[in-house]
């Protein structure tokens, strides 16, 4: 009997060593060597000839992308959590399954989330430059002064994987864990956890020396963080984001640090990204960072890992582990 031909399989990034070479081995994996990103016919392309596409949180892939698709394509693996870039109705409607790959980043998106939390109030990008610059004259009582992270009031906007992860980190520091979400944790775990669930995130956002967000981006969470929002913080307050750019009107931002309304932020996301708004770039009271919270070998290695298990299972029919549009 012959052996089923292997699926082909249309990658649209370079992926890590590890990944590309399981990849060839089980698959008639298409990989981008090159790691030019797709554009929208290069897209067209993969998708009308794949069994299954590879995408990554780049690539976006619309009604129209996912409308072209050819017959066989029946997955759509996502390396990566977040899959607001791909238009999961559509896929619905052709049949075509999502996975993503959520779990192996928690602990390093956290870990970033945590670094902003750390470097902001004690300006970091601001002292780095500073010293760069010639600007570091000697000690003296007043030099960068910074406050201090213990006793803080934390709110966590979205108490998922990552939110519980840094909440644990932060009770470690002293901080007072509060969060909003949908809906409130176990009682068990917001126990052990130490925190407080605020129904209300207008109410929340009042009271908070800290605010981060590590919600998915949704159609309810685009510009969650409005300039109404923005103003409900106390102007000693700081805000980090790690999860998608667009949660926060990135502009309104921009206006309230400028004007003291907020006393600082921490960004690793941006809402046109790979653009950021030229106002934001020029304050001190920032610490920007290129979109790398996931950005370890481990984790990358191991999302790369959850994007094959999705798609042997899919190849021996079994049920997609990590399944999003059911
Ligand atoms: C994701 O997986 O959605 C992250 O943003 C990648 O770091």
């Amino acid at each position: 009997m012959s052996a089923a031909p292997k699926l082909h399989v249309s990658v649209t990034r370079k992926l890590p060593d590890a990944v590309e070479e399981r990849l060839k081995a089980l698959f008639d994996a298409k990989l981008n060597i090159e790691d030019t990103p797709f554009d929208k016919p290069a897209l067209l392309r993969a998708v009308r000839s794949a069994d299954v596409l590879a995408p990554t949180i780049t690539d976006h892939i619309d009604a129209e992308i996912i409308e072209a698709a050819g017959e066989r394509l029946k997955l759509i693996a996502n390396f990566g959590v977040g899959v607001d870039h791909i238009d999961l109705n559509a896929a619905m409607a052709r049949g075509i399954a999502i996975t993503n790959t959520p779990g192996v980043l928690t602990e390093d998106t956290a870990d970033i989330t945590f670094a902003l939390m750390l470097s902001v109030p004690r300006r970091l990008s601001e002292a780095i430059r500073a010293l760069e610059q010639g600007a570091f004259t000697g000690w003296y009582p007043t030099w960068m002064m910074g406050r201090r992270l213990g006793g803080m009031r934390l709110g966590i906007v979205g108490m998922g994987r990552i939110g519980q992860a840094v909440a644990r980190r932060a009770s470690t520091f002293g901080m007072e864990i509060n969060y909003h979400n949908r809906k409130a944790i176990d009682e068990s775990l917001a126990q052990a956890l130490g925190a407080t669930y605020w129904r209300e995130l207008d109410e929340m956002l009042a009271q908070m020396d800290m605010v981060i967000l590590t919600c998915p981006r949704t159609a309810e969470t685009y510009h969650l963080m409005s300039a109404e929002r923005l103003k409900r913080m106390k102007p000693s307050a700081y805000l980090i984001n790690t999860a998608r750019g667009d949660i926060v009107d990135e502009h309104a931002l921009a206006l309230a640090l400028e004007s003291g309304a907020l006393a600082g932020a921490g960004l690793d996301v941006f809402e046109r990204e790979p653009k950021v708004d030229a106002k934001l770039m020029k304050l001190k009271n920032v610490v920007l960072l290129p979109h790398m919270g996931s950005g370890t070998l481990e984790a990358r290695n191991a999302m790369g890992m959850k994007v094959i298990a999705n798609i042997e299972a899919h190849a021996m029919g079994r049920e997609l582990p990590d399944r999003v549009n059911v």
